[in-house]
């Protein structure tokens, strides 16, 4: 970076400024004229500051890094990045909450953004995840609907519990990943202190055109710690920003956060005969049945000089892939990959990609031409066709995928619905029984403080509702949840289904 001490101050197009602080002025006490630029100038970009913020996970932490190859998976992938023990991969990372404004604070019970950017040759690797395996839904389309219950109430233009809890209870596909938002993963301690998931199936490519899907895992090398309800609660009104505080001072002070990368792998041919579908996003893979193997470490080095040029510019999307990597036939990331850099060209113009944190620093040849703010030289003389007789640019074959075998029909009249897609129970319990007494108690102490603001006239219904997930999910943590709210067992008995 440029030093930028001890300059002359310019108006934008570079003009020295006589007087920075002062309007020009008839006489020491006015009026202004009208020539004074420098003044329009200032007062017209400081209007222009604020950009659309992101629909979701519009509070968040960045920095720079690196990742290092430290296991051949070369059988798997060809990807670049992944292939060459001690190979290095320059990369950018996000983290954030989801529901919150820019403003909001960093302890809220929410999952956390974990979206990292692999500057690689073969292009920009986009992997945006979150520090949880699963999610609430699984079908895109019922997006907008739940990102509408974690905002403001259009009414009251507060959170709503009622909003929330509705929707979850209507959609018993979110009970895994509720389970996991309201144990003491749902508020983390910081950034540095989670894992981070790939969440949805992506597929690998090997040199062979051979195909295997598998899932990605971060494990975070500083150990995991939460914070408690109570604790979070806490640092809510004490630091708002203890999050990005807490990043940002350990890159300062050279305490480089590390995360080690895992995949789970599962043959096209076990997809066939895994008892869930594969590729629905609230289900995990066991890892007893689909072992961890490690592929490498990422580190974060550097933090940004500038918080917005990166953090705020940078657009991450699920679209961004690499050659050696594919997409699974999972709805959700197939909804995704549409999605991101729509809401981008919206929050950032048309040439988000020629910021200098989304641009790819290795080439880029194609006939995409002019558009505001194009700042890349716009491809110079090149000819803006295809095909054309002058610059010898080629599609490169060698990059093309094997064929992918799906389910034929395509009606309206047939359940979208994979067999066993209703089994949103077996592994919330499953998640449920895995914790300790402790966590245990905790989990339901913050499932019974959220479900405590549920109110108005459906409040009882909603209750209800919801309760019998718990309960469909394990008896105990139904029973808990159940006594938390101050229900007995004959109030309890009147609501359950009649046989
Ligand atoms: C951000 C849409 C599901 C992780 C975003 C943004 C949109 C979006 C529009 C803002 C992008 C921007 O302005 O730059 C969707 C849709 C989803 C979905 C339509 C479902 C179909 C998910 C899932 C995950 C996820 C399942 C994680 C597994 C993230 C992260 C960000 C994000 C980490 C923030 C990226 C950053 O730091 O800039 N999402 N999302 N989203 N989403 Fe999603």
């Amino acid at each position: 970076m440029e030093d930028n001490r001890n300059k002359k101050i310019t108006t934008a197009s570079g003009a020295p400024v006589v007087n920075y602080e002062d309007t020009m002025t008839i006489g020491p006490r006015g009026p202004v004229l009208l020539q004074d630029y420098f003044l329009h100038e200032k007062l017209a970009h400081f209007n222009r500051e604020r950009i659309p913020e992101r629909i979701v996970h519009a509070k968040g932490s960045g920095a720079y890094g690196t990742f290092t190859v430290t296991n051949d998976i070369s059988k798997y992938t060809r990807a670049k990045l992944f292939n060459g023990i001690g190979k290095q991969t320059k990369l950018f990372i996000r983290f954030s909450t989801v529901g919150g404004e820019r403003g909001s604070a960093d302890s809220e019970r929410d999952p956390r953004g974990f979206a990292v950017k692999f500057y690689t040759e073969d292009g920009n690797y986009d992997l945006v995840g979150n520090n949880t395996p699963v999610f609430f839904i699984k079908d895109a389309k019922k997006f907008p609907d739940f990102i509408h219950t974690q905002k403001r109430d259009p009414h009251t233009n507060c959170k709503s519990p009622t909003m929330v809890w509705d929707f979850w209870s209507l959609n018993p596909e979110s009970l895994h990943q509720v389970t996991t938002l309201m144990s003491d993963r749902g508020t983390p301690f910081g950034f540095r202190h989670m894992h981070g998931y790939g969440s949805h199936t992506y597929s690998m490519i090997n040199a062979q055109n051979e195909r295997v899907y598998i899932k990605y895992h971060f494990r975070t090398q500083q150990g995991i710690k939460n914070l408690t309800g109570a604790e979070a609660d806490e640092m809510r009104a004490k630091d708002m920003d203890y999050a990005q505080r807490d990043l940002h001072t350990a890159i300062a002070n050279g305490d480089f956060p590390k995360w080690k990368l895992y995949i789970q792998v599962m043959t096209e041919s076990e997809t066939k005969t895994f008892r869930w579908n594969p590729f629905d996003l609230t289900k995990v893979w066991s890892q007893k049945e689909y072992p961890l193997i490690e592929v490498g470490e990422m580190e974060l080095n550097q933090n940004p000089d500038n918080y917005f040029a990166h953090v705020e510019q940078v657009a991450f999307a699920p679209a961004h892939i690499v050659d050696g990597i594919g997409f699974s036939p999972d709805k959700m990331l197939q909804g995704r990959i549409l999605s991101y850099p729509d809401a981008q060209r919206y929050r950032l113009g048309g040439n988000y990609e020629q910021i200098p944190v989304n641009r790819c620093p290795f080439m880029t040849n194609n006939y995409q031409r002019d558009g505001q703010m194009t700042v890349n030289g716009n491809q110079g003389a090149a000819p803006n066709y295809y095909p054309n007789s002058f610059d010898g640019h080629y599609e490169d074959q060698s990059y093309k995928e094997p064929a992918l075998q799906v389910d034929s029909l395509v009606a309206d009249n047939y359940d979208r619905n994979a067999p066993g897609e209703d089994d949103h129970y077996t592994q919330p319990g499953d998640l449920y029984r895995l914790l300790d007494a402790e966590q245990k108690e905790h989990l339901i102490q913050n499932i019974v403080g959220a479900m405590s603001g549920i109110e108005g006239p459906k409040r009882d219904e909603i209750v209800m509702r919801q309760l019998c997930h718990w309960f469909r999910a394990d008896m105990n943590l139904g029973l808990g949840v159940a006594k938390g709210l101050g229900f007995s067992m004959d109030e309890m008995a009147k609501h359950m289904p009649q046989k």
